[in-house]
Formats: C-alpha cells, structure tokens, sequence
C-alpha cells in the first residue's frame, strides 16, 4: 500500500499579523510535505486560522470591526502570505468554517452522549492571552508565566469534560510510544505534568460574558472553549467523519507546534480524541522559540520580524535555508540579520552558488553547453558517487528525527565535496591535452550530475532554487523525486543546459543605525509622606572624594575616602558608570548617619547619592563649589 504522510500547523490566531515564528513553524510542514512528496508518499498538509474566542472578540473590538469581519481579514493575510513563501499546503482550514462548526457539534454531542461532559461551577485565575485558567502553583509571582500580565478571576457555571478520567491511559500511551510526543524534552514535560492528578477541562464559556465562538449542541446559552473547538480543525481539515482522505491520513497524522501550546496538544487533545472514540495522532513535534537578538519577539519591544520584509531584502530561500539550518529542532534559537547574511555569503552564495556557476561555466566553456558522455570511472568518481549515495541517506534518516539542520549539513558536506572534486580533477588542465578530451567529459558529466542530486536534496527546502538548477540541466523541475538519485548517472548525456544568473550574490551586512527607543520617564511610585522631623533625621552631607579605587573582585562597588569636614570611608556602587580616577575631586552628597556596613568585606560608612540616566548612574552633585561638610537643606 502506498505510505501516507500528514502534517499539521497550528491554526494561527487572527489577532496579529504572521511574523517570523509562525513563518518558521509553517516553512518546516512545508519542508517535511515536500520531502514526502519526493519521497513518493500520499501527502496531506494542513494550515489555517483559529477565529473564535475572547482574544480575538477583542482584537476585533479594538480595530471597531464585527468579528466576522475582522477574522475575514486577518485570515486573508496569513493565507494570501502563504504563497508568498512558496508554501504547498493542500487546504487552508478556519474555524469559522461550516463545516468545522458541524464537526465541532457533532464530537461536542459524541462526548456528551457519552457522559464524558457534565455541568459544574469553577473558579480561578483565567489568562485572556492563553485562553485558558492557570492553577495558583502555574502562575509566577501571580502572573501568567508567559504573558507576564495579572490574570483575570473568573467565577462561573460551566460545562466539564471529564479529562481526569483519561490520566492513566495518556501516562500509558505515551510510556509505551516513546516518539508520541518528541524531541524527548517535550515528552518529559507532558509526563512531569501528569505526575500531578489532571483535572477536568472546562469546555465552555457562557453566552451572557462571549458569544463569538460555537455553541454548544446541549446548551445554547453557551459556546464552545477554543481550544476544545480549534483542535478539532486537525481532523475536520481531512473530512472527519465520513471522508475517505480521514481514513488514510489519520492514522499517520503529525502535528507540527511549538513549546509554547505543547499543554493543549500533548494533553487536552489525546485525551478529546480517545473521549471521542477516535485514535490518538501518530506524533506530535514540537520546536522551540525564535527570540529576536536575544529578547522575546513582541509588539511593545518593537522586534517583530516580518517574514516578507526578509524575503524581499534576501530572497526568499536565502531567508528559509537561514531559518532551517540556524535553528536544532526543538531547541530556542536567537534570530539575528547578520547571522542570516553571514550564512547567505558563506554556504549560499559561496559553496552552493559558486559551485553552480563554475559547473555550468564549464560545462559551456568545454562541453558546448550541453551534457557530454559519460566516460570510464576513474577512483575519484567513485568517491563522488559515494558521497553522494551518503547525502542521500543522511537525508532520510535526519527527516526521519526531524533533524533538519542535520539533513543540510549532510548536504552541504557533499557540496564541498565536489567543489574539492573540481579542483582535484583540474578540468582546465586537461582541457589543454587533446588526448584527455574523455577524462575531460566525465568530470563535467559528473559535476553535472552532481547538480542535480544537490537540486533534488535541497528541493524540499529551497524549491525555487532547485528549480533553477535543474533547469539549467534541462529537466523539469516540478515533481522532484527522491529516487530519481538513487542511481549516479540519471541526468541523460545530450541534454541541452542553460545559463543562470548568480543563484545567490553575496550581500553586505549594513548594520541599521537604530534611533535609541523613546523611553518614556516612568516615575516610581512616591513613597509614602513623611513628617519634616521624619526628614530631619537624615543627615545629608556633601563631601569631597579624596581617593578611590576598585574593590577587589567586585564589577560594581568602589571603595572611596571622602572628606567630609572628617575623613570616613564609603563604598558606592558606582563602578560601572564611573572609572576610579573620575570620582576623585568630585563633590558628592552622602547620607551620613546611615548605620555602617560592610559591603563585599569593606567597611562603608555612609552613602552617596545618584540617579539613573538613559546610560547609566550619574552622581548627585553641586553645581558650585560647597563647603565639604555642609548640611544639604
Ligand atoms: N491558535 C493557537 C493554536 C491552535 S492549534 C489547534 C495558537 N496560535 S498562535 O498564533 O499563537 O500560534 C502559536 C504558534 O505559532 C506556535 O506554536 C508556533 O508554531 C508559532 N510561533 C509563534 N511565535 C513563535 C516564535 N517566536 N518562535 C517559533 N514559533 C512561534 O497558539
């Protein structure tokens, strides 16, 4: 029987627009469709959008749209964009959709008949961003360890499905399926968390306080959680119930996410699948976040990368190799554009680039421009055809892990190996000698040869160029197969080739002078009043800075001798913003009768005072010359 392959995304959330997270997770479905489709599977890949819930009720209340008519549009980005990154989804799915509102239904109403599904009262700590409710021992510092907002208490009657009852077998399925939810990472922590006893999902939200979502088939006066209603898009997307393309594909489903929804899909889903009668997913893959330059990606730092905004500067697979090579399956990674240029110039238009051209150059230069007999094999030939056979295999193990930087490791060893093979084989010397004209051909067979099983490897990552490649070897580009480079010698003798421009030129990294964000003056909170006699307390006193130097092994304290009417000694975190010698003959204000102290060992008796400045602390001083000594008033 023919192998299946299905591959799933998240279905993105319409409050925001697609940024370079949501472009990775989507460009690695279409990376592992591709290969699959070369591999000669049945392939299925699946995408599309989550349109209901209290998030986007809101989003769309914001931008003063009718939520219908806000999800059109938000949809119509992320779809419209898909395109754009030469993405091979076979359906693009919303859960506003007709049909993925009847499925809703109709597995609300098999759970329910099933007394999977009862009536109860909850309260707790629920997070809008998440859409979900956080148990006190989740929360951090009683925020929402992602957003990091204060979440909402919320008191309500509602709908439960019973999820505590599927504890057991999900502990079980997952002990005895080892790859059901992997990198390992990801597996310990669904376990981790079942370590705990799992409570019930609350699978509803009351009509009074959200309407926007599905109703609930046994209670119109409520709709349908979103997470119970989008999870459901995965089976909905390949005609659940009746269609025939569910039966083949569901039994090899793969679900494709990142860390951040791994609770969801590691934990409410099997267990919704198995309530509903129905086989749990074969795999569930998870990676790990893109941060920007070090720093989570978000709207109010400013750092949101914008897949197009790549695509347009470096081309588009230029901009996927960078994502796919950068970043170890399941592990964060740190976008950053010069890190992109840096591999754009060195693996791109370096190794794989330059070894287009030259092949080609030569092949027009010696050969005619077209594929010239194949002659005797010779040792090195034989080392070619290895290496090749060994990025081939390479390949397909590291698909089969999901290591995709590791297929293209694999890859690239191979491209240097040929580009060595050119050297070694000095087609240029050997054009010069008649004699040699059939050594000649077959390091240009071979070179070319070698184009194309490259072109094939890379194609499920960089399509486009592959594409070019295989062109400039007169052979189609489209319906690449994998076997076709099982055997050396599968590009026909005689075919015409064609010139290509510079697969990849080289770019220069120009660092974007940032203008510095604009910091708004936060003022802390004023503390609380104080009586004048309160103040009087304090004795403030200015004081001359006689000597200073660094304390050992400390970066920020400096141990400073002031003159203060008398000679004391302080110490002052000040070593960061100021070098010892800068302190020296500086006038300063110290809180005098501070109770002594000792700081990293060193006695300090008194403290000086200091403000923050957009660069750091800067000395409290006077703007003329005081008596050293002198009461500050
Ligand atoms: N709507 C839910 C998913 C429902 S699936 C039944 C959702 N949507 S989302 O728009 O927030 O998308 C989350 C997903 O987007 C992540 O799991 C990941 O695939 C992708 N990414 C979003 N930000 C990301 C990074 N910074 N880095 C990598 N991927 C990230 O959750």
């Amino acid at each position: 029987m023919e192998k299946a392959y299905y591959i799933t995304t998240p279905i993105y959330y319409v409050n925001a627009s697609p940024h370079i997270g949501h472009a990775y997770t989507t460009i690695v479905a279409d990376v592992l469709a591709r290969y699959h489709r070369a591999a000669g599977h049945r392939t299925f890949f699946l995408t599309g959008t989550d349109e209901h819930g209290d998030k986007i009720a809101e989003a769309a209340a914001k931008a003063g749209m009718d939520p219908q008519a806000y999800t059109d549009m938000v949809s119509a980005q992320f779809r419209a964009l898909w395109p754009q990154l030469n993405i091979t989804n076979d359906y693009f799915i919303r859960t506003t959709d007709e049909n993925h509102v009847r499925v809703v239904e109709y597995v609300l109403r098999k759970v329910y008949d099933a007394g999977e599904i009862y009536f109860g009262h909850y309260e707790g700590y629920y997070c809008v961003g998440c859409e979900r409710f956080y148990t006190d021992k989740e929360l951090v510092d009683g925020l929402c360890p992602d957003h990091k907002t204060a979440p909402e208490f919320r008191k309500e009657s509602n709908y439960f499905f019973r999820m505590s009852n599927y504890q057991d077998w999900l502990i079980d399925h997952i002990k005895k399926n080892p790859d059901f939810i992997r990198p390992e990472r990801y597996r310990n922590e669904v376990l981790a968390f079942l370590r705990e006893p799992l409570e019930d999902l609350c699978i509803s939200r009351p009509k009074t306080r959200l309407t926007w979502g599905i109703t609930l088939p046994f209670d119109e006066a409520y709709v349908t959680y979103v997470w119970f209603d989008a999870l459901i898009n995965y089976i909905t997307g390949i005609g659940y119930p009746d269609g025939a393309d569910f039966r083949v594909f569901w039994p090899v489903a793969q679900h494709l996410i990142a860390k951040d929804i791994l609770k969801p899909h590691g934990i409410y889903w099997p267990t919704m699948l198995k309530a509903a009668g129905l086989e749990p997913y074969a795999h569930l893959n998870v990676h790990g976040y893109w941060n920007v330059d070090q720093s989570k990606m978000s709207k109010s730092l400013g750092n949101v990368v914008k897949p197009l905004d790549l695509k347009d500067k470096y081309g588009l697979d230029a901009f996927r190799y960078f994502l796919l090579r950068d970043m170890v399956f399941g592990l964060d990674s740190s976008f950053s554009e010069e890190a992109l240029v840096q591999r754009l110039n060195s693996d791109l238009a370096n190794d794989l680039g330059n070894l287009a051209s030259r092949v080609l150059a030569m092949a027009f230069k010696f050969a005619k421009g077209e594929v010239p007999p194949r002659g005797a094999e010779a040792d090195a030939d034989g080392a070619l055809r290895e290496g090749a056979q060994r990025a081939l295999g390479e390949t397909r193990e590291n698909f089969e892990h999901l290591s995709l930087h590791k297929a293209l490791i694999a890859i690239w060893e191979f491209i240097n190996m040929v580009n060595r093979y050119i050297v070694e084989g000095e087609p240029w010397n050997l054009a010069k000698d008649p004699s040699r004209r059939d050594r000649l051909d077959t390091v240009i067979y071979n070179c070319l040869e070698a184009l194309r099983v490259i072109a094939v490897l890379i194609s499920p990552f960089m399509p486009g160029t592959a594409e070019k490649i295989l062109g400039a070897l007169g052979l189609d580009g489209k319906g690449v197969r994998l076997d076709s480079i099982e055997n050396w010698g599968g590009l026909p003798e005689g075919n015409k080739l064609t010139r290509i421009e510079a697969l990849f030129p080289r770019v220069e990294y120009v660092r974007e002078e940032k203008a510095p964000p604009e910091r708004k003056t936060v003022m802390e909170p004023v503390k609380p009043e104080i009586t004048y006699e309160d103040f009087e307390k304090i004795d403030l006193r200015v004081a001359k800075v006689i000597t200073a130097e660094a304390v050992p092994k400390s970066n920020k304290l400096l141990k400073l001798t002031i003159d203060m009417g008398e000679e004391r000694q302080i110490v002052a975190g000040m070593a960061k913003d100021y070098k010892p010698e800068e302190m020296v003959g500086r006038y300063i204000v110290v809180v005098a009768n501070l109770k002594p102290t000792k700081l990293m060992g060193v006695e300090s008796r008194g403290m000086l005072l200091a403000t923050d400045t957009e660069g750091g602390l800067t000395l409290i001083t006077c703007d003329r010359p005081p008596k050293t000594g002198a009461r500050v008033r």
